[in-house]
């Protein structure tokens, strides 16, 4: 049975925390909000505990996962020779948005890591996820709380909908802040790399420490082995339109319906009165798209529509995280 808890984002009770952080403690899995997605959480220094985050998830044994940690002291229990780099980046960015991929400190559970020698690490921000890990006394290794493949749990409904039963506690502490997931940074290299991009920006890091990569080739991307995989998918079949008109997207809409019901998820204006349409409009900017996109993603699927099409937004700043995700999401990308 999964127990859920509602806490208050700002000021979360601290016998509820304490209860969560006995289940930690005890090797088994608690979903708290952090301010991108909710994550799965278990002790991280506890091989049992985080082989069955892999299984909860369905989760393949090569994808690594983040650790979290509430204090920037946890960092040695995690990783090690920490570059100067890397500690301006926590000091400017923790807690926040980004993930630091670093040397392994080999104390920690090994399926964290995948059989990589290096671990992604991050300090989330939100009053329930740090006092949850300062509480249980060690760093939390947490992935996305949903089923591996789906879209990353923005709510406590959308943890219940995928893992209600295979995992022992919720933190229900209402939807998200941003939306999506971390920025992943590896500073195992030189200059570092982007290996997913997220809330803090290339132009954000850039401007924090001088030149940055960004991941290009395969070669590269074996260093996230995540991101190998198809991703962030509802069941129903994604179409990406980039760059198109009202009136083209209209058409492609009434082409669409022609084989069942469509979700349009977008920003330009749209007739609403065909039959088996159903819109989500979003303001074309990219922390509305960001917040808004998994859970218009489920709520189609919940729906049962047999194609969604999103609109696509200008790959600038923030943007270049959206956009990345709609491409995972998406099996067709049109562009007129
Ligand atoms: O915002 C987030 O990052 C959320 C919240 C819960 O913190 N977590 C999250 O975790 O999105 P997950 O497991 O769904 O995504 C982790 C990503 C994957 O693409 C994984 O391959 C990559 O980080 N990753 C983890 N460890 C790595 C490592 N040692 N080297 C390279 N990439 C790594
Ligand atoms: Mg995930």
């Amino acid at each position: 049975m999964t127990v859920v808890l509602r806490l208050d984002p700002e000021d979360p009770d601290v016998d509820d925390i304490e209860q969560a952080a006995t289940v930690i403690q005890q090797g088994g899995l608690v979903a708290f909000p952090t301010e991108t997605v909710y994550g799965l959480g278990a002790d991280a220094m506890n091989e049992a505990a985080v082989q069955k985050i892999f299984e909860a998830k369905g989760r393949p044994a090569d994808n690594p996962v983040i650790v979290h940690i509430s204090n920037i002291d946890m960092l040695e229990r995690v990783a090690t020779g920490v570059s100067r780099t890397a500690k301006m980046l926590a000091e400017r960015f923790w807690p926040g948005p980004l993930t630091l991929v670093l040397k392994r400190n080999t104390n920690v559970a090994p399926s964290i890591s995948a059989g990589l020698s290096t671990i992604a690490v991050r300090m989330p921000r939100g009053r329930i996820a740090l006092d949850l890990i300062t509480r249980a006394g060690t760093p939390v290794a947490a992935p996305s709380a949903n089923i591996s493949g789906r879209p990353s749990p923005t709510t406590a409904s959308h943890v219940a909908t995928d893992l209600e039963g295979r995992i022992d506690m919720i933190l229900d502490g209402g939807a998200t802040n941003i939306g999506i997931e971390s920025t992943v940074l590896d500073v195992t290299v030189d200059p570092p790399l982007i290996l997913r991009p997220g809330w803090v920006t290339k132009e954000m890091l850039t401007e924090a420490i001088g030149k940055i990569g960004a991941a290009a080739s395969e070669e590269e991307l074996k260093h996230s082995p995540g991101t190998r995989h198809r991703h962030y998918s509802p069941r129903a079949r994604v179409v990406l339109i980039e760059h198109a008109s009202p009136m083209q997207i209209a058409r492609v809409i009434r082409q669409h319906l022609e084989s069942g019901e469509v979700g349009f998820i977008g920003h330009s204006k749209i007739d609403s009165s065909e039959e088996g349409l159903i819109l989500f409009p979003l303001r074309q900017d990219a922390a509305e798209y960001a917040k808004s996109l998994y859970s218009a993603l489920r709520e189609l699927d919940a729906r049962e529509v047999s194609t969604i099409l999103v609109e696509g937004i200008a790959e600038i700043g923030e943007g270049a995280a959206v956009m990345d995700r709609l491409r995972r999401a998406a099996s067709e990308v049109i562009s007129e």
